[in-house]
């Protein structure tokens, strides 16, 4: 099998061998090793997709990331991923008619009105995970679970998701939102209803291929936030806010905002090499490096930094881009660390005119696809995820009346 392959040069210490060990030696389940951080530890089967992090490979549904970066586009890969096969022509069109509808992508007015109520200072992943929470409400098959509704409410979610992004913009902007417009690609009205100009190809193209590259990653952190909600069969709209609310931290999707407020920190090429010697030395975690399953520099990496560098050039200035790569030859340098996809994603967006802190929302834009297909899965074949804790505090303390404490 081709998984065996990959994983051919694990040692031999692995969380299912210590398990095996645990069981034969008679201990209970709860007493399988504890692994902080759950790391290697495998929770479940998957066909959605597959990550090699030795060779630093990524696969959704058995093509390489890298030829979908070539060959196809957003609403194609959406398609992969809630179906698990390549759309014929046909499916493609109504595919991305679905996608593009405009009773698909519009907001309900009333939720347009609920988000005016918000604080201006409100951030867009605060204004995200209260809108997709709101959405919920308006949603006409809220109350089914069947796969069939899942997979309604899954495609409307991703059409409205980029809406919700950018009329959060618009409103805390104090501006009114812009009406997506149907004849768009899901990428290119991303970027028209943010700034109400319809975006330039290379606008258009990087956003596309961004929203590739962020749509799925396995059991990351957010994917399986969002698996543990659905295996209480609770429905999509609950399990992508928990995807949501994982993906806002720094370690995880929250990182490309980092990685932006370091090269504004920066400031000058000239003076990041010094920048980031100092910082290794101060014993710094430097954001936009390292991974939990990449030993090598992340495949989705590459073309971003191709992106950024193409933008910057179009923008008139590839300074950012110019401090993240000396950042980068120290840190890999130094550290034995590699670029990961937050790196050189936020540069691309910057030469956009995209706010920084609307880079973690556009993640959230892309891996709603992977959340939502990852939510079908658990369904078509669910149990309760329910690990055990290993239990360190204190036992059989006496009860103490609070008279006598
Ligand atoms: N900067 C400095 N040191 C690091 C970094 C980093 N970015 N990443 C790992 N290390 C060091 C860490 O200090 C530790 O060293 P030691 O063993 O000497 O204490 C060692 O590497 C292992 O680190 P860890 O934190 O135990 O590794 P992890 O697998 O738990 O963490 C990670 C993975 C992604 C959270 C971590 O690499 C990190 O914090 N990176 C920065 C945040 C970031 O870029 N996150 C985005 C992740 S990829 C896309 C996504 O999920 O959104």
């Amino acid at each position: 099998m081709w998984y065996k392959e990959a994983f051919s040069d694990r040692p031999p210490s692995t969380p299912e061998k210590e398990y095996q060990e645990a069981m034969t030696n008679g201990a209970s389940a709860a007493a399988a090793p504890m692994k902080a951080g759950l790391e290697d530890v495998v929770v479940s089967t998957t066909e959605i997709c597959f990550i090699d992090g030795h060779k630093g490979r990524l696969v959704y549904r058995g093509y390489d990331v890298d030829d979908l970066v070539a060959h196809s586009n957003f609403e194609e890969v959406v398609f992969l991923l809630f179906h698990g096969r390549l759309p014929n022509r046909k499916e493609l069109e109504a595919n991305a008619k679905t996608l593009s509808s405009t009773a698909n992508r519009k907001l309900p007015p009333k939720l347009i009105a609920m988000l005016r109520q918000l604080p201006r200072k409100t951030t867009p992943m605060e204004a995200l995970r209260t809108g997709v929470s709101a959405l919920s409400a308006f949603d006409p098959d809220a109350a089914d679970n069947s796969h069939e509704a899942t997979l309604r409410k899954s495609m409307r979610l991703t059409a409205q998701l980029p809406t919700l992004v950018a009329a959060w913009e618009r409103i805390r902007r104090g501006k009114a939102p812009v009406a997506p417009n149907p004849k768009l690609s899901l990428a290119a009205n991303f970027v028209y209803m943010m700034s109400g100009k319809k975006p330039t190809e290379l606008a258009a193209k990087t956003f596309d291929v961004a929203l590739i590259l962020h749509a799925d990653h396995e059991f990351n952190a957010s994917t399986f936030a969002a698996r543990v909600t659905a295996a209480t069969l609770s429905d999509v709209h609950s399990a992508v806010v928990s995807g949501i609310g994982a993906l806002k931290g720094p370690l995880h999707g929250g990182a490309n905002e980092q990685v932006m407020l370091m090269a504004q920190k920066i400031k000058d090429p000239a003076k990041a090499e010094a920048w980031i010697r100092k910082a290794i030395a101060d014993k710094m975690r430097i954001m936009g490096f390292g991974h939990r399953v990449y030993r090598v520099e992340d495949p989705r990496a590459k073309h971003l930094r191709r992106l950024a560098l193409e933008l910057g050039k179009q923008a008139g200035s590839t300074a950012n881009l110019e401090i993240l790569e000396t950042v980068a030859r120290v840190v890999s340098t130094e550290k034995h660390i590699f670029p990961n996809v937050d790196l050189f994603s936020g540069a691309a967006y910057a030469s956009m005119g995209i706010p920084t802190d609307q880079f973690t929302p556009i993640f959230a834009m892309s891996r709603v696809a992977g959340w939502a297909a990852h939510v079908l899965e658990q369904h078509g074949n669910n149990r309760l995820i329910r690990p055990r804790g290993e239990y360190t505090g204190a036992i059989d303390l006496k009860y103490v009346p609070l008279a006598n404490r």
